[in-house]
């Protein structure tokens, strides 16, 4: 029986583009999807204030034409998009950081649209992060319980089991001292609180107790605007996990985005879990692991 061909590969399934809107910049940038490597620049642009879906959409064609006018993007190219917000089914649902007109939208339908019809998959921001970090940064073959949090304009966060996002936990909105936490220790919040780093971090502590006695992680990654300064804050914080500084610091949520639009496009075979657990050859589809936590939904 002749061998399976080995075909080569088209350009579509080593290559994504990741598109990442956060609270301050939209950032875009094409991604070698089997290193993480990124292949253009990383093409960055304040978010427009409005951050209405029309302003930010314009922005989004504005660096995705920036990232093409360098390296051409053919049309199978997978397409992700991270969004600050719940997104599910491709519909932004929530919107704290980015204006209310999104609530309801479906980004999927509207950046696909606006980017000439390309199929898009969206994805909450730190979700993509988490994804990221997990496939190729500091939760790198991590089994057990993985949190990330990004900390910039709000607070992001990403929970992973074995190696499986579940997706939109948005611990950012978790009830602080009657608010949600991010409107107090957000790193925008802390500035505009004017927290030294040690207030912050004792406060920050407090948040990671309650995470802690929820989900008992087996690693906490920080990321977002604030890791640039984690050596001013690390030795700060306290936890029972390790806490880890995020490997990548300011494109984390455009690789995500890229790796996650590729896993909904890809074959069958080529996705499974496959993200955020290169190093495990399990056979099962759930590799064998230590009882962990009911990861109950979190609203
Ligand atoms: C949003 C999250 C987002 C985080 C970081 C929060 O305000 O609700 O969806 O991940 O900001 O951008």
């Amino acid at each position: 029986m002749a061998a399976t061909r080995q075909r080569g590969r088209p350009a579509a399934a080593r290559l994504g583009l990741g598109i990442d809107v956060g609270g301050t910049g939209v950032k875009a940038a094409l991604v070698d999807l089997s290193t993480g490597d990124l292949l253009s620049t990383r093409v960055r642009e304040k978010t427009p204030s409005p951050a209405t879906p029309e302003l930010v959409i314009d922005i989004i064609v504005g660096v995705v034409a920036r990232v093409e006018a360098e390296r051409p993007i053919s049309g199978d190219v997978p397409v992700g998009c991270g969004l600050p917000g719940v997104v599910k089914d491709g519909r932004v649902l929530t919107a704290a950081n980015i204006d209310k007109a999104w609530a309801g939208v479906s980004a999927e339908e509207l950046v696909g649209a606006a980017l000439g019809g390309r199929r898009v998959h969206a994805l909450n921001d730190a979700d993509a992060a988490g994804l990221a970090e997990m496939r190729f940064g500091a939760g790198r073959g991590k089994a057990g319980t993985v949190l990330l949090l990004t900390i910039g304009t709000g607070i992001g966060s990403a929970l992973f089991a074995d190696g499986h996002l579940m997706r939109n936990t948005e611990f950012g909105h978790i009830e602080y001292r009657g608010k949600d936490v991010e409107l107090r220790l957000s790193g925008a919040a802390r500035e505009r609180r004017g927290l030294t780093w040690a207030k912050w971090a004792a406060e920050f502590n407090i948040f990671l107790a309650q995470l802690e006695r929820w989900f008992w992680p087996d690693q906490i990654i920080i990321g977002g605007g604030v890791s640039k300064a984690i050596d001013k804050y690390i030795n700060l914080l306290q936890s029972r996990a390790p806490i880890v500084p995020a490997q990548f610091r300011n494109t984390a949520g455009i690789i995500g985005a890229a790796l996650a639009a590729h896993e909904v496009t890809a074959p069958i075979e080529g996705r499974a879990g496959r993200l955020a657990r290169p190093a495990q050859r399990s056979t099962t589809t759930e590799p064998s692991a230590p009882p962990k936590p009911a990861a109950a939904s979190s609203g």
